[in-house]
């Protein structure tokens, strides 16, 4: 499966509101050039980026079940969606089991295993501290005990110094 085929199918489906569409092309984005820019190895940078292609894949789901989808709900719930997801594809199980593994711990900001996991982690958390506009000094305190890259944190600082400047407006 490339990785235009999971966005492709993930824009397909009915579920999936415009905003969650626009979400996950941004933080694949970032994902992927995090990814590329710390040196993934070619697996470990795809099975990142169709994490992050599917990362929400449960909150439409959550939504409509719960009315909220919060973290621990997609924790619980994700992997389902996704072995749905994925059935019928060329995707290795054993990428499969990586991404459900992604998709259910990131919203788990300790005991982060992995360099993909880790920028998934990056790159959710920028965009939605933009998404949101989120308070610069919130940014800056939760950012830069979560960011390890180096990537990651070039980027961080950059969104903090746009905040602040919008805060100042
Ligand atoms: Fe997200």
């Amino acid at each position: 499966m490339r990785i235009s085929d999971a966005i492709a199918k993930m824009i397909d489906s009915p579920h999936n509101s415009v905003h969650d569409i626009e979400h996950l092309l941004k933080v694949h984005s970032l994902a992927r050039c995090i990814g590329q820019l710390e040196g993934l190895d070619e697996q470990t940078l795809y099975t990142l980026e169709l994490a992050a292609v599917v990362h929400d894949i449960s909150c439409p789901y959550l939504r409509e079940k719960y009315h909220s989808a919060p973290g621990e709900l997609q924790e619980k719930e994700s992997c389902g969606y996704l072995r749905e997801f994925f059935s019928g594809t060329d995707v290795a199980e054993e990428i499969v089991q990586r991404v459900c593994l992604l998709v259910s711990r990131h919203h788990t900001y300790h005991d982060i295993e992995g360099q993909d996991l880790q920028i998934l982690l990056e790159a959710d958390f920028l965009v939605v501290a933009a998404e949101k506009h989120l308070p610069p000094s919130t940014v800056e305190n939760q950012g830069h005990k979560l960011f390890k890259t180096s990537a990651g944190l070039r980027f961080l600082n950059n969104l903090i110094l746009q905040l602040n400047l919008n805060t100042q407006e």
